[in-house]
């Protein structure tokens, strides 16, 4: 919980586990103290002579050179490294010098106006710290709000800037900045990807310099997700300090560390400054996205579950955060731009015989949609498609029993469309400057409100009029020419921030007046796959690559951070759509049955065998998705290290165990492999299900499964119950 100690002016924020200290120095400049392990003992008062930096011991603080200070939060010119927050002032000036004026310390957690942000529920033991630092010459406050979530093991920061003096522009503002010392061997780890290939596990070593990882494609990207963790050299899943974070917000990011010449990091992480240039009037304030803060003391594995318990329960909203969702089929892989109604309704048959409960209409069923070349923003049904409209597809769907779900692309629109006849300044661009296609659209200015207005009104529409239980929200391509015709000279550098507001007040608009859809987000696959969009959503596609053995990469990094609830998977046809590989079955089933699952093929072309493969996990999906979604994931054999990939979900209850294996390579005459549980309880006993066979749960966890790493696309789905 929080505490000021008076005496030696010091803040603590204890979490069940984690320790984060802050104190002033001189009474009045706050300094990073500590982030780690619990401490069970007060630190003493600040002492300059702690520090072990050489030019600034046994000195004051106001003759030092400050490239060594631990400022908890600074401003560019009195701090010489990667500042906290940068400002022009009226008088043309950009420097400043944050200095503490007061604290409070309240029970909850405030709602952060405009973004998304993890909340509390009451009951929860959740506290937050709000910090008021000043610029006193140039009257600006800066507010740090911190917030305990106690039992969850997490803090979240994040910073509101109050402009009390004349105009002033805001050029940067980090979300967190955190000073470390004395550990020149640690690492940086993030997600680096592409389309078809997003969150890939990277490590690398820190350096002296500025390195990190950013977006400027106008969301969070597969390039980079706004996720980094500096870590102990040689960290694993079990074993190292992780210190980690994560912001959320699905635009421009950056995030990085600062080595300086002591061997001293500075880690940030907020939204991107490039082209971020935010005017505040007086009396103006800005909120800058949460940052959430993790520390592990056990690697890897641990950081994982603190995210996960904390993004599945108090990150998600709404009516699907704490129920199993559906097993759906999608037909974009079937038949792409190529089905009408009957085609459609063929399809869901299918399903329906081996127990799918929704039916998802994909791209191509509105105006000119014959491809991705047109009808973006024309959101009325093709008739020749759909002769009897959506309402009589719906009718038809629901009639066999099943969900209706709808694809739509809100956020853009194609140029033969009517709406960009209607409306070419609802577009991004710059004034005399041709905006570029890409997928051959434009992005919709969604920093304007009457875009947002539009969206609200066509996406609601339809939601009202059709029966529709689901909503896929896809984004297809990433932005340029970052300008607005709406807002005037001084405005264009808070356009990219304030689509992200649009974004997010058409997301809250709609998911509260139809709190019984399900929506799933999606952008070019998972190129929006952040925690901002999870506020809103509480699943997302993962990636367009649905090859099993891609997929095993993709899901394992991505899980790095976001639980397997989160992630959209799904079975395709093999040879697959995009890598041409062929794996069985099967494999492709345990694969996508740890995610929010679906099938994305035409089951009319599957073997009898197969359909009853979907059949079986589709079963299994219904009776231990919640082992997936609500239960712990111990990850056991990487994929970026291994030829296998295996994981470990443990019920909330630590009754029912799944373990699920799949080998990416095969090798032959493999090294015997034996798969090492995690987790159990050692003293109990484990039924596997199915067969007569008892293992203790010591011999799991010790000895471990034997897995024969010996042909393609093996792959395994053992559930074991505590008995
Ligand atoms: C994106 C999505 C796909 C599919 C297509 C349709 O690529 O990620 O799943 O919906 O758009 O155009």
């Amino acid at each position: 919980m929080i505490s000021f100690d008076r005496k030696n002016e010091t803040f603590y924020l204890h979490t069940k586990n984690v320790t984060y200290a802050m104190g002033l120095c001189d009474g009045n400049k706050l300094l990073h103290r500590y982030w780690g392990k619990r401490l069970k003992n007060p630190l003493k008062k600040i002492d300059l002579m702690d520090f072990p930096f050489r030019s600034f011991a046994a000195m004051d603080l106001s003759n030092t050179s400050s490239d060594v200070v631990p400022f908890e939060y600074s401003a560019f010119g009195t701090d010489l490294r990667v500042p906290s927050v940068e400002f022009t002032f009226s008088d043309g000036t950009m420097v400043a010098q944050l200095t503490y004026q007061s604290h409070e310390i309240t029970e909850g957690k405030p709602k952060l106006k405009g973004l998304p942000a993890t909340y509390c529920e009451e009951g929860d033991a959740v506290q937050t710290l709000r910090i008021h630092l000043a610029d006193t010459l140039q009257n600006i406050e800066v507010v740090l709000s911190y917030s305990v979530f106690e039992a969850w093991d997490a803090i979240t920061r994040s910073v509101e800037i109050i402009n009390h003096g004349e105009r002033m522009v805001l050029d940067a503002v980090m979300s967190a900045t955190v000073d470390f010392y004395g550990s020149p061997e640690r690492e940086l780890i993030h997600l680096d990807g592409a389309w078809a290939r997003e969150r890939f596990l990277t490590k690398q070593p820190i350096v002296h310099g500025n390195q990190g990882i950013d977006s400027r494609y106008g969301c969070s990207s597969a390039f980079h997700n706004p996720f980094i963790a500096l870590c102990d050299k040689n960290t694993t899943e079990n074993y190292g300090n992780v210190y980690a974070f994560n912001l959320v917000y699905s635009g421009n990011f950056k995030a990085g560390v600062e080595r300086n010449a002591y061997g001293c990091d500075r880690a940030y992480i907020g939204i991107h400054p490039t082209d971020f240039r935010f005017v505040l009037e007086k009396g103006d304030s800005f909120q800058a996205p949460e940052a959430v803060l993790v520390y592990s003391a056990t690697g890897l594995g641990e950081m994982s579950r603190i995210f996960h318990r904390l993004y599945r329960t108090r990150l998600c909203r709404g009516k699907y955060r704490d129920i199993e969702r559906f097993a759906l089929i999608n037909n974009w892989e079937a038949t792409y731009f190529d089905f009408n109604e009957d085609k459609i309704v063929e399809i869901a048959e299918k399903a329906r015989q081996i127990g799918i409960d929704t039916m998802v209409l994909d791209d191509g069923w509105f105006s000119s949609r014959l491809s991705d070349k047109n009808g973006l923003g024309d959101w009325y049904e093709n008739r020749d498609r759909l002769p009897n409209g959506l309402e009589g597809l719906s009718k038809r769907i629901h009639e066999k029993g099943m969900r209706f779900g709808l694809w739509f692309e809100p956020e853009m629109v194609n140029p033969g469309t009517e709406l960009f006849r209607k409306h070419p300044d609802w577009v991004l661009q710059v004034n005399g400057r041709k905006p570029a296609l890409s997928r051959n659209q434009f992005t919709l200015d969604l920093s304007r409100e009457d875009v947002c207005d539009y969206i609200i009104e066509t996406v609601g529409g339809i939601l009202s009029r059709v029966p529709i239980e689901y909503v896929k929200w896809d984004m297809n391509r990433t932005m340029s020419e970052p300008g607005s015709m709406f807002w005037n000279e001084l405005r264009q550098g808070e356009v990219m921030h304030r689509y992200m507001l649009g974004l997010y007040r058409v997301l809250e608009t709609l998911t509260q007046r139809f709190p019984d859809v399900l929506f799933e987000g999606c952008a070019g696959g998972g190129a929006r796959f952040d925690p901002g969009l999870l506020y809103y959503v509480p699943q997302i596609w993962t990636s367009d690559d649905t090859d099993a053995v891609e997929r095993l990469k993709i899901q394992y990094g991505t899980s790095m951070v976001y639980p397997f609830s989160t992630m959209g998977a799904h079975v395709s046809a093999v040879p697959n759509h995009q890598l041409h590989r062929r794996t069985s079955f099967e494999m492709r089933c345990y694969v996508a049955v740890m995610g929010q699952f679906g099938f994305e093929l035409d089951l009319n072309q599957c073997t009898d065998e197969e359909l009853a493969t979907a059949k079986k996990t589709i079963e299994t999906y219904r009776k231990y998705g919640a082992v997936f979604h609500r239960g712990d994931c111990y990850r056991l054999k990487s994929p970026f290290e291994d030829n296998l990939f295996a994981a470990e979900f443990i019920s909330e209850d630590q009754d029912t165990v799944i373990l699920i294996v799949a080998c990416s390579q095969p090798t032959p005459n493999a090294p015997d492999t034996f798969i090492r549980f995690r987790g159990l309880d050692e003293t109990a006993v484990y039924q596997l299900e199915g067969s007569d066979q008892r293992f203790y749960g010591d011999h799991l966890v010790n000895i471990g499964w034997h897995f024969l790493n010996n042909q393609e696309s093996q792959s395994l789905l053992l559930i074991f119950h505590k008995i």
